[in-house]
């Protein structure tokens, strides 16, 4: 599904009573079956842009799409997910995947043999029973992510998902994801501060300029696909690279 920003702005209120612009205006369009990474300095509105694109926050001004629906509130073709994942810390790890799938009224049964079927894929064979206090931070987020599919979303939200962790978890995490994502494309809009991140999973990147954020640069990630790990090494990779960090760098005063 498309998404599409037309004009957006979003101001918060200030302790003074005023208005403080934090983002836009902006305008960009995500195609549908996108992957698109948001890169841009902390505090330029990032994560504001998700929260208008989940329907979490109403802009100031502008609209947003999803096809051709407003984004008014939460709609449910779309998933979210940060990088706090917000597990159920009294919740086992089936429990805290199946969730989507409680709230539609499957049954423990149904639950159960569809959280099975999914655990070989996010590698947590053998911890269905564990709490998220005895996860590592990578598998916390796989738990997360595994209710993130379950929900089956045609548009996911990835606000720094994988911000927490060390690198190499992190690129294999990444990969992980564009592995689940499959054959069934759904469009993604990835926040990341990790420039190899963004290119190594995006089809295009946007940058975003300081407070209050519009759009600075809007970079066609023309690589092939399956991605690998190895070819962040690679001459064409590292030249997308160089050109995302140029223009971040070109932001800073
Ligand atoms: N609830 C809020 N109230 C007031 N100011 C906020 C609020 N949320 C974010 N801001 C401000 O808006 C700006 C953009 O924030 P944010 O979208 O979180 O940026 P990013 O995710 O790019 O780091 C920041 O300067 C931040 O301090
Ligand atoms: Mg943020």
């Amino acid at each position: 599904m498309r998404l599409s920003l037309q004009g957006v702005e979003v101001g918060y209120p200030a302790p003074s009573g005023a208005y403080l612009p934090a983002l836009g205006p902006i305008s960009f369009d995500v195609a549908d079956d996108e992957f698109v990474c948001l890169v841009g300095p902390s505090g330029c509105g990032k994560s504001t842009l998700i929260r208008v694109l989940a329907g979490l926050l109403p802009p100031t001004a502008g609209t947003a799409y999803c096809g051709d629906e407003l984004i008014n509130r939460p709609l449910p073709q779309t998933a979210i997910m940060f990088q706090d994942t917000n597990l159920m810390p009294w919740r086992t790890v089936l429990d805290n995947i199946a969730l989507p799938l409680e709230i539609v009224g499957a049954t423990k049964t149904e639950r159960f043999r569809i959280v099975r079927e999914l655990l070989p894929q996010l590698n947590l064979e053998g911890f269905e029973f564990a709490y998220p206090a005895e996860l590592s931070g990578g598998m916390a987020q796989r738990v997360a992510l595994g209710r993130v599919i379950l929900q089956q979303p045609r548009i996911w939200l990835l606000d720094e998902p994988f911000g927490a962790l060390d690198a190499l978890t992190r690129e294999k995490l990444s990969l992980e994801l564009l592995r689940l994502r499959g054959r069934s494309q759904q469009t993604i809009v990835l926040v990341t501060h990790d420039i190899s991140e963004a290119v190594l999973l995006a089809d295009r990147i946007i940058v975003i300029s300081r407070r209050p954020g519009t759009l600075a640069a809007d970079i066609d990630i023309d690589l092939p696909r399956p991605r690998s790990a190895d070819m962040i090494y690679q001459p064409g990779f590292l030249r997308l690279a160089k050109q995302v960090r140029a223009c971040i760098e070109d932001l800073r005063d």
